[in-house]
């Protein structure tokens, strides 16, 4: 099959491709940073929808995966036009265009489209509550998307793994705050069910595979806060889980609400792939065993 992913220089993008590169013909669009990526790449800034029309026809995929997106929670409440652009009307476009040509599409959406004040387990029938703008822009581009585009699958995440900033993920926070002897805080009132990204990656391609469409919620079986998973990277990785301080996120500058529960139910989605979704400690263990075969740099150099 051939992939289109959009958005493949961020944290899921590159995880993204090098997962289906192993069996897939892979194509990615960014913004001009990856400059050697061993998969074809056209640099278009996302607004530009005549040149991404032209891609599009210019390589015919099969499937194509929306990961571009204005993810960063207080550059979507500095800039809610921006966020509009990128997490509504984007994919929108991308699932009319996928529509027209009979493509597969596949757009990322996030756990924090609720409010997080539910005790015990989020399903794909509750309802959405988001608290900012980031939220209910990934909210608004989940109905934009099933509006033009009902076969779409949308997939609600959370990922920690290797990134090409080496700074997008929690995963990323710990290992090099830690690793440098710096003292850090952990939430223990948030909670959220991290994945390791590029099981993710291959739960998305098993699910277009299985040519499923609707909504789920592709995250981690286990429901952990943030604190404990800082100690759980600290140690894998042998790192002093002691420079770790349990911490309310009330207690911090952060100035997008977050919400405190975050566990989602993986029941629909396990049911109908016909199998358990992976383990957290099967994920922190390759994220472990990438660090130590050198992943992190390998696809940071596809940028020079
Ligand atoms: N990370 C998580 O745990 C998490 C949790 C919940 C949901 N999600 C969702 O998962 C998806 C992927 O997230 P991620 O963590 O991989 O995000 P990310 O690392 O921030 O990647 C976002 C991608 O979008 C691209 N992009 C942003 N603005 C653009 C523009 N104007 N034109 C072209 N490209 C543009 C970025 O390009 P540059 O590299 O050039 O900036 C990057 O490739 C998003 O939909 C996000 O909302 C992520």
């Amino acid at each position: 099959m051939k992939l289109l992913i959009t958005g493949a220089s961020g944290l899921l993008g590159i995880n993204l491709a090098m997962e289906a590169m192993r069996e897939h013909e892979v194509v990615g669009v960014d913004r001009g940073k990856l400059r050697s990526a061993p998969f074809q790449v056209f640099p278009v800034d996302l607004p530009n929808r005549t040149a991404l029309s032209s891609v599009l026809d210019a390589t015919s995929p099969d499937w194509l995966v929306n990961c571009a997106a204005l993810a960063n929670l207080e550059k979507c409440e500095k800039d809610p036009e921006q966020a509009k652009a990128l997490n509504v009307d984007l994919p929108a476009e991308l699932a009319t265009a996928c529509a027209e040509r009979h493509i597969h599409f596949v757009h990322i959406s996030t756990d924090a489209v609720f409010d997080g004040e539910k005790k015990g387990a989020y399903t794909e029938d509750d309802l959405p509550n988001p608290q900012g703008v980031y939220s209910q822009t990934k909210l608004d581009g989940e109905s934009a998307t099933f509006s033009v585009n009902a076969e779409s699958i949308v997939a609600r995440v959370n990922m920690f793994g290797w990134s090409l900033t080496n700074q997008r993920s929690l995963g990323e926070f710990f290992v090099n705050n830690l690793s440098g002897g710096k003292h850090v805080n952990g939430f223990t009132d948030v909670i959220f069910c991290p994945m390791l990204v590029n099981i993710t990656a291959r739960l998305l391609l098993e699910m277009l595979k299985k040519n499923l469409s609707g909504l789920y919620h592709v995250v981690g079986a286990q429901a952990m806060s943030k604190y404990q998973f800082g100690v759980e990277v600290a140690r894998t990785f042998g790192l002093s889980e002691n420079l770790i301080s349990p911490k309310s996120v009330l207690s911090s500058e952060l100035t997008a609400k977050r919400s405190p529960n975050l566990w989602l139910s993986t029941h629909k989605l396990s049911t109908d792939l016909g199998r358990e979704i992976p383990s957290f400690s099967t994920g922190l263990i390759e994220f472990y065993t990438q660090f130590q075969q050198g992943y992190p740099q390998k696809i940071r150099g596809y940028q020079h």
